[in-house]
Parts: C-alpha cells; sequence; structure tokens
C-alpha cells in the first residue's frame, strides 16, 4: 500500500472529484492499495459536512454503476473497497483565495499531504501560493507535502512560464505533480514496454526505415456542456502541446538509461525540444457545422450552449511536425484531433519504407502497401501490422494482411479508470507519468507560432460526423500521402 497520507481535494463538490477522483480511489482501495492511515479532506465553497459530502459521492457512485456513459465500469458498489474510501472523507468549508481557508486547513492536517487541485485553471497558481505563504508546502523528515495540478497548464508559452515561475516560488520542482490524464492510459505507459523490450522493433524506428508517423485523436462527441471552457480554449490548446505530445514523446523519445522518473522526463524533454516551431503553413483548423452522429442529427458548434454564433475558435487540428535530431530527420509526423468524427480513435501509427520494387514489378504488381503498425490506444488497446503476402495460386500476386492483437485477449482487465496509477504514483512519489516543467514549455515552446498565426484567423468547416476539412488533407496530398481512415 501507499504510505499513509491525506489527499486534500480543493474542488470537493466538482465534477473531477466525482467522475476521476472518487472512482479511482475506490479501485485502490479494492485492490489494497490505500494506508490504513489515508484521509481524504474535501475542500469547496458549498456549506457541506462531513456526513454531508460522505451522502453526496457515495449517491454519485451509485448513480455509475447504472449510467453506461462514465468512466466507471462496475454494476455494483463493494460495499468494503467503498466503506474504506467513505469512512475517511472529511469536509472543510473555504473559498480558495481566502488566507483564512489556509488557516482553517492548517489546523486540520499533519503528516504527509497531497493537495489534489480539480479546480479551474485560473485557481492554481493562488492556491499554490496561498499554501506556501501558510507553511503549509514545507517538507519534514517523513512528511511529504505535493501538489497535484490538473490541465490547462498555462495557456500558451509565456502564461505556462509563468506559472512555473509562480508554483517554483513556493516549493520545489520535485514536490509538483502536474497531470495528464493521457499518460495514466495503460497503452500510453505500455508503448515503452513495446519499443525498448523487443530487440526487433528499436532497429527500425527511426528514419532509415520509418517513411512518416501519423498520430490521431479523433473523437465522435462534440464539445457538450463546455462552451464556456472551449471556446479561449479550442482544440490546439486543449489537446495537442499536452496529450499529443505525450504520444509523440512516448513513441519518438530516445531510450532513457532506467524507468526512474527523472531519466524517462529528460528524454522526453529533448525529444519535445527537438521539434522544429510549427509553421502556419503545416497546419490546418477546423471547426465542425450541422451533421450526423451515431445516425441522430446534430448541431454545429456554433450553436453548442456558449458559444459565440460567429465563433472562430476550432473543434479540429491537423499539422505536420519535423523533429530536428539524428534519429528523425526529415521523417514528417502527421497529428490530427478533432471531435465530431467520423469514429472515436486514438493511435499512433507508423508507416515504415517501402522495400525495392523491381522484383515484383515483372510479376505485374502495381503498388505495394506499405508496412503500417497501428498502435491502438482507444477505443481499444491493441496493435496490428500490415504486411504484404504472396495470395494462394500459381502466380505471384500479392494481397496485404494485418496481424492484431488485443491486451484484452491476454490481460484480465483490471477496474480502471485512468487515474488509478497516476494517484498511486503520486503517493509514493513516483513522478514518471508526470510532466515536469520543462516538459510542458517544450510543448508550448512548438505550438506557440500557431497560437500567435491564429488569433482571431479563420477555421476550415467539416460536417458533424466526418473526417475533418478537405484541407487536411491537402496538408498530406501534397506530401504524396493521407491519412489512415479512422474505422
Ligand atoms: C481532455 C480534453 O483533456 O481530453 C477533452 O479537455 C477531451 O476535450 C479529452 O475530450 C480526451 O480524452 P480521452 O481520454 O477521452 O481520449
Amino acid at each position: 500500500a501507499a504510505p499513509p497520507c491525506t489527499l486534500v481535494i480543493f474542488g470537493a463538490a466538482g465534477d473531477l472529484t466525482k467522475r476521476l477522483l472518487m472512482p479511482a480511489l475506490y479501485n485502490l482501495s479494492g485492490a489494497g492499495l490505500l494506508a490504513e492511515g489515508f484521509r481524504i479532506l474535501g475542500v469547496d465553497h458549498n456549506d457541506n459536512t462531513d456526513e454531508g459530502l460522505r451522502a453526496d459521492l457515495t449517491q454519485t457512485m451509485e448513480s455509475f454503476t447504472k449510467d453506461k456513459t462514465s468512466e466507471f465500469h462496475a454494476d455494483r458498489i463493494d460495499p468494503a473497497a467503498w466503506g474504506f474510501v467513505r469512512e475517511r472523507i472529511h469536509f472543510l468549508k473555504g473559498d480558495f483565495e481566502d488566507p483564512a481557508s489556509y488557516a482553517a486547513l492548517k489546523d486540520r492536517i499533519g503528516g504527509s499531504v497531497v493537495f489534489y487541485l480539480a479546480v479551474a485553471a485560473r485557481f492554481f497558481g493562488s492556491i499554490v501560493e496561498q499554501l506556501g505563504q501558510a507553511g503549509l508546502l514545507a517538507q519534514s523528515e517523513g512528511a511529504f507535502r505535493r501538489v497535484v495540478i490538473e490541465k490547462p497548464f498555462g495557456s500558451d508559452l509565456a502564461s505556462a512560464q509563468a506559472l512555473n515561475a509562480r508554483i517554483l516560488r513556493q516549493a520545489d520542482e520535485s514536490q509538483f505533480f502536474r497531470i495528464d490524464h493521457f499518460l495514466g492510459k495503460e497503452t500510453v505507459q505500455s508503448l515503452m514496454a513495446l519499443r525498448f523490450a523487443n530487440g526487433m522493433l528499436e532497429p527500425v524506428w527511426r528514419r532509415e526505415y520509418v517513411d512518416h508517423v501519423q498520430i490521431t485523436a479523433a473523437e465522435t462527441i462534440g464539445v457538450e456542456e463546455r462552451g464556456a471552457f472551449y471556446e479561449p480554449t479550442g482544440a490546439l490548446r486543449d489537446m495537442v502541446p499536452n496529450h499529443l505530445f505525450q504520444l509523440l514523446c512516448m513513441v519518438a523519445m530516445e531510450p532513457p538509461n532506467s524507468f526512474e522518473a527523472e531519466a524517462v522526463r529528460t528524454e522526453k524533454a529533448k525529444l519535445a525540444e527537438a521539434v522544429r516551431p510549427i509553421e502556419p503553413g503545416d497546419a490546418v483548423r477546423g471547426q465542425y457545422t450541422a451533421g450526423t452522429e451515431g445516425g441522430q442529427a446534430v448541431v454545429g458548434y456554433r450553436d453548442e450552449p456558449h458559444v459565440a454564433a460567429d465563433s472562430r475558435t476550432e473543434t479540429y487540428v491537423a499539422l505536420k511536425l519535423q523533429i530536428e535530431n539524428w534519429r528523425w530527420a526529415g521523417v514528417p509526423f502527421y497529428l490530427r484531433t478533432g471531435k465530431r468524427m467520423t469514429d472515436r480513435l486514438t493511435e499512433i501509427a507508423i508507416h515504415f519504407k517501402p522495400p525495392p520494387f523491381r522484383l515484383f514489378r515483372e510479376t505485374g504488381v502495381t503498388e505495394l502497401a506499405p508496412n503500417v503498425m497501428r498502435l491502438t490506444i482507444d477505443p481499444e488497446q491493441g496493435s496490428s501490422t500490415v504486411l504484404n503476402v504472396k495470395r494462394p495460386g500459381p502466380k505471384m500476386a500479392l494481397g496485404s494482411v494485418a496481424t492484431r492483437f488485443r491486451y484484452a485477449d491476454f490481460f484480465p482487465e483490471k477496474p480502471n479508470v485512468g487515474y488509478e496509477t497516476l494517484l498511486y504514483d503520486c503517493m509514493v512519489g513516483d513522478a514518471t507519468l508526470f510532466q515536469r516543467a520543462d516538459n510542458i514549455e517544450a510543448g508550448w515552446a512548438a505550438v506557440d507560432p500557431l497560437l500567435k498565426a491564429w488569433k482571431g484567423a479563420d477555421v476550415a468547416f467539416y460536417a458533424a460526423g466526418t473526417d475533418g476539412p478537405t484541407e487536411a488533407d491537402d496538408l498530406l496530398a501534397r506530401d504524396g500521402r493521407r491519412w489512415l481512415p479512422l474505422g
């Protein structure tokens, strides 16, 4: 089990606490990974009591067993596992910006503490400052003080740098755990094993053999109720320097010397820093218009709640990246992400260079399908590789086949909402799956030219339920390439 500590959750009444933190703690409890001395102190500005918060959270946990759309896929709540969490929940009413709240907090905690900032990004800096000024971040022998910060961490390079500088005045870098929930996904973590535990992959994982790489995070959902957040944010900020860069780093970084946090994070920072700042001409922004999703008519982005009728916020981005290092120079990485697309698909596809063709020309074959290795993260975790084989028969004719595996066929699925490892790692002090200040800043630095160029710029349109604007196809077509279909 993790060492005993108090988890102080700022934003205890919020959505993240209900949807992800509580189910994750419940799963950790079921797996016996929480210490007897574990405690939760929820802080929020509403009126509540220990018993009240316990009842609220019990009710939402129970509602998830009926609600098939939540990340928590369980048919029933195990009373022992939930009871362990439930009886450890406490409540403190407090305004995040009022020093009195921190004085009250000081009276309620001692020993090791994880402060979880499950709040809107505008509070990150001031909460850390108040914690620091109240002396709550000072660590002593055997008692750690750590702060978990959600995304978005900054809204461009300058604001991310300013936020890093502000929080690092209050505590040491090793005390900050900046979350990127893509790193909580098993398959993303597994990319390191796949690459470095298999001697056959690493030799071809380089510019001599790889033609290009496609990284996709396509969603079918629209902006939902999050228009107020999404309007000033857009798909680029929401997904690219953070989530897509995690995938990029995992697939393209150099082998670290060990799985020790600093070793891995240093390789990731090196990779992100080698990304050439993206030229506006190498990127496309799109916005969905009305269309159909899963057979249902859906409205366009501009008609979503809390969205301006003439909004130019992008709900789709496609771009081409160049990595200026010895392994990848000249190999384009194409990234795309969007809402309201044809299908849900998060994957990395490595397209290998073709073999010499002469051998086949004489047999009447006109084209060789490229070898493509797809590493799929969502909705199904697995991998497939396209190979060319001979079609049975007297002539030399080729057919392409795919070898596939699904993680679920080999490993029983454990209950997981994606925050279990992240919470556990934070309690044991393993920062491998968290973003260091330089990782965050390198991501923003790469997209900064786009953020500047896109201020007030036009968007291309695509109908909901399609694969994105045609301009995104042109981005690849001009290099003689094509996006993989989503389905
Ligand atoms: C979040 C974004 O960080 O990631 C959302 O704010 C997005 O807009 C989500 O939908 C995607 O995550 P996942 O795990 O569903 O692929």
